[in-house]
């Protein structure tokens, strides 16, 4: 059945190898995922030779550990690893006809990157972005082909979470949107249709809860207490070690374009602004026997 919104998939095109803009922690798991999913060559492409090996290390270390607990072949091993290339250069990008960026949560940045890829791509080649919060719609002005541009937006971690938000902004084709209802399928993922709104509808919920635990420790209530409070709610993981898994930049990101385009509804915490200016990377950290300890 084709999910909601969805266009014809005989409009869909072939995808044979993947850009990936940024060689980052969430950059790098898009590779592996595509790699592996689509068997295509897949390219990260970062600012220097450290972070784009920084990236291929963790896609090797991590099909090793598929393969350490059986849950890939030898083969496949070798296959993944073999299809996961990293390059300094968009030059690298020349013969992809998907790119999607996964690099810093600032539209001025993704703006930039977009029109040095499109540059070198062909006039048909697929633009996605994985931004959590900012404005597909404005990512894509200013662009030659504005309609080759859509938001993909993965959860971390990418290889076990089901959920992908594809997001249309106006000038979208259909061609592309089917492209990415198909290779949301071959990734094995639930793709949805949503609407290019601040933060889109998963981050938008979820600042909900994160939002009122991060008051209410601006207000005084201690970490480990709210984390404590929260766990009988049966939460897959609490408010604060997942603030750590996605950083809490991102954190802040995701609540600025959701104040940005919803007001006092979404208040920004200047305490967690404080934390991340003073290089405070989780609100807590377990300690020894899984006792939370304030960093
Ligand atoms: N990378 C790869 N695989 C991972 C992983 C990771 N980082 N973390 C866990 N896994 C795998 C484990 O290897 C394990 O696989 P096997 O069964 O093959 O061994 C499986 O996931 C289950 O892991 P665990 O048994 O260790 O732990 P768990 O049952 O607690 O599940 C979890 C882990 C799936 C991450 C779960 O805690 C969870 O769902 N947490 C919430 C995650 C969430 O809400 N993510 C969204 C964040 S918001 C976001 O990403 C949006 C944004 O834009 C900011």
């Amino acid at each position: 059945k084709r999910p909601a919104g969805a266009p014809d998939r005989n409009l869909a095109r072939p995808v044979t190898k993947v850009g990936v803009v940024g060689a980052g922690l969430m950059a790098s798991q898009l590779a592996l995922l595509f790699a592996r999913r689509l068997q295509v060559p897949v390219v990260m492409m970062d600012i220097d030779q450290e972070r784009v090996d920084k990236g291929v290390g963790y896609v090797r270390a991590e099909v090793d550990k598929l393969l350490s607990k059986k849950r890939i072949s030898a083969d496949a091993a070798n296959r993944a690893k073999a299809l996961v290339t990293g390059s300094v250069s968009k030059q690298a990008f020349a013969d992809a006809d998907f790119v999607i960026e996964a690099v810093f949560e600032e539209l001025a940045v993704k703006k930039q990157v977009f029109a040095e890829v499109e540059a070198i791509v062909s006039p048909e080649c697929i633009l996605a972005t994985n931004t959590s919060s900012l404005s597909v719609t404005a990512m894509a002005d200013g662009l030659r082909h504005p309609e080759r541009l859509l938001g993909f937006h993965f959860f971390n971690p990418v290889a076990v979470m089901p959920l992908l938000e594809v997001v249309r902004a106006p000038q979208t084709d259909d061609a592309v949107l089917a492209t990415a209802f198909e290779l949301a399928k071959a990734l094995k993922k639930t793709a949805v249709l949503v609407k290019d709104a601040p933060a889109f509808v998963v981050n938008r919920i979820l600042l909900r809860l994160m939002g009122e635990v991060i008051a209410a420790f601006d207000e005084g209530t201690p970490p480990d207490v709210a984390d404590s409070a929260l766990r009988p709610m049966g939460l897959p993981m609490s408010p604060f070690t997942l603030s750590a898994m996605v950083g809490l930049p991102v954190a802040q990101h995701v609540q600025e374009s959701l104040h940005a385009g919803f007001g006092d509804r979404f208040p920004v915490s200047g305490n967690l602004k404080k934390l991340i200016d003073n290089g405070v990377k989780t609100l807590w950290v377990p300690g020894p026997d899984g006792v939370p300890v304030i960093p």
